[in-house]
C-alpha cells in the first residue's frame, strides 16, 4: 500500500509561496537578498536570542557552533550517546572526540549523572541535544557547564518552540543551533540556524560561514573559512514558515495530547511508553513517539513493516546510539540509550494530521502490537 500517513511533512500554509516568488522574480536567489535579514530578525525576535546566523543547513550550523568555541584537536567534548549523527559528526569535524553519554530511561535525554560519568580533564564543552523536542535539563546543565569553565552548546535542531521554564531553548548556552530540514517543524528545504552569545566568537562564526572573508573588507580572507550560507530563496520560505509557527506549534500540541489519550490504555497496560511529561519543560512534539518494552528490534521492524504495508502507515526506529556506529565505536555499554535505540519508535506528526487520522494510527498500532507481542510474541521480546 503507498504511504498515507508519512512520519512528517512540509506543511506551507502561508506566504512561503509568495515570498519566495518574490525571491525569484527579483532575481535575488543567491545567498544574498533581503530576505536573508528578514528571516535572521524574525528568528532573533521569536527566539529572543541577538543576531541569529541562517546557514546552510543544520550540520553546518553545528560544525560553525564548534569552530565558533574554539574547538580543537586533543579536545573532549560531551555528546549524547542517542542523537541524529551530526551532533557527533561536527565534534569530529573540529578533529576533537566527542565521549558519549548515557540518556535518561524516560525522558531520553543527558542526565547531570550522565555527564559527569562522561567528564575527563580533556572535556572542553557539552552538547545537550532536545531530542524528539523534549528540553533535556539544560539550565542545570548550563550551571554545571559554567561551574567547570565548560561551554554549553544547545543542539536545538529539533526543538523548535520547546520552552524551559517560559524560556525558549536555545538560550541556555554559550551557542545554539536549529535545523530547517524539510521534516522539521519550521523548514527551508535545507537550511539552520546559529546563535552564539558572546559577539566577538558570532562575529568569527560569520565570517566562516562566508568563506572567512573579512566582515568590513571585501576579498580580504585572514582564514580558511566555509560556503555555509544559506539562499535568500531559502530564507523567503522560512520567514514564510516563521510567520506561521504558533500554528504549527498548536497543531503539534492537539496531536501530542490525541495520540497520548488513545494510546494511554496501552501504556497502562505496560505495552508502551510514552513520552514523559516533566513540569516546566514543555516540549515541541517534534516527533511523538513511544518506546516499546516488549518488543525487541526485529519485532518492532515486524510492527513497521505491518504498518507500512497493510495500512499505509510511515514510522521510523529510534537512532542508532551513536557508540554502535562504526566510526564511534570503542566497546562502551551505555545500556538505556541501547535500550532506546532498539524499541523506540516515531509516529506520523505533522501540523494538519488531523484527530481521526490519528484514532486511526492508533487503532492499528494497537492491532499491531496485539498481535506481534502478545498473540506470537516469538522470542523476541527484546
Ligand atoms: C539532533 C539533530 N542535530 C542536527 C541535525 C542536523 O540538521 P540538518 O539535517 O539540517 O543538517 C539534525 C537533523 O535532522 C538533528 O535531528
Amino acid at each position: 500500500m503507498p504511504i498515507r500517513y508519512p512520519v512528517s511533512q512540509p506543511v506551507l500554509l502561508g506566504n512561503e509561496k509568495s515570498y519566495a516568488l518574490d525571491a525569484i522574480e527579483t532575481t535575488w536567489i543567491s545567498s544574498n537578498g533581503p530576505y536573508i535579514a528578514r528571516f535572521e530578525k524574525a528568528l532573533s525576535d521569536y527566539l529572543g536570542l541577538d543576531g541569529c546566523l541562517v546557514t546552510n543547513n543544520g550540520t553546518t550550523a553545528l560544525h560553525l557552533a564548534c569552530l565558533a568555541m574554539s574547538l580543537k584537536p586533543g579536545d573532549e567534548v560531551i555528546v549524547p550517546a542517542l542523537t541524529y549523527v551530526a551532533s557527533a559528526n561536527a565534534v569530529s569535524y573540529c578533529g576533537a572526540r566527542p565521549v558519549f553519554a548515557d540518556c535518561d530511561p524516560d525522558t531520553w535525554n543527558l542526565t547531570l549523572d550522565s555527564i559527569s560519568r562522561a567528564w575527563t580533564d580533556r572535556t572542553v564543552g557539552v552538547m545537550a541535544v532536545h531530542l524528539y523536542g523534549l528540553p533535556s535539563p539544560v539550565d542545570r546543565i548550563a550551571e554545571l557547564c559554567s561551574k567547570r569553565g565548560a561551554w554549553l552548546i544547545e543542539d536545538c535542531a529539533e526543538s523548535f518552540g520547546a520552552t524551559v521554564d517560559g524560556r525558549q531553548t536555545g538560550g541556555f548556552g554559550d551557542a545554539a543551533v536549529f535545523s530547517f530540514y524539510g521534516n522539521k517543524t519550521i523548514s527551508t528545504g535545507e537550511g539552520g540556524m546559529l546563535w552564539v552569545r558572546d559577539r566577538q566568537a558570532r562575529d568569527h562564526a560569520r565570517m566562516l560561514r562566508g568563506q572567512g572573508m573579512d566582515l568590513n573588507r571585501r576579498y580580504w580572507h585572514p582564514v580558511i573559512g566555509y560556503n555555509y550560507r544559506m539562499t535568500n530563496v531559502a530564507a523567503a520560505i522560512g520567514l514564510g514558515q516563521i510567520e506561521m509557527v504558533d500554528h504549527h506549534l498548536a497543531e503539534r500540541r492537539r496531536i501530542a495530547l490525541r495520540y497520548r489519550r488513545r494510546l494511554e490504555p496501552l501504556a497502562a497496560r505496560g505495552l508502551l511508553k510514552l513520552p514523559a511529561q516533566i513540569e516546566g519543560y514543555v516540549s515541541t512534539h517534534w516527533l511523538f513517539s513511544v518506546v516499546l518494552d516488549h518488543c525487541g528490534p526485529e519485532g518492532r521492524d515486524h510492527l513497521m513493516q505491518r504498518l507500512a504495508e497493510n495500512h499505509g502507515i510511515e514510522t521510523r526506529p529510534f537512532f542508532v546510539p551513536m557508540h554502535r556506529l562504526p566510526m564511534y565505536s570503542e566497546g562502551q555499554s551505555l545500556p538505556n540509550a541501547e535500550f532506546l535505540g532498539a524499541h523506540g519508535l516515531n509516529l506520523p506528526t505533522y501540523s494538519g494530521l488531523s484527530d481521526d487520522d490519528i484514532d486511526e494510527i492508533c487503532v492499528a498500532l494497537e492491532d499491531a502490537i496485539e498481535e506481534i507481542v502478545i498473540r506470537s510474541p516469538s522470542g523476541d521480546k527484546g
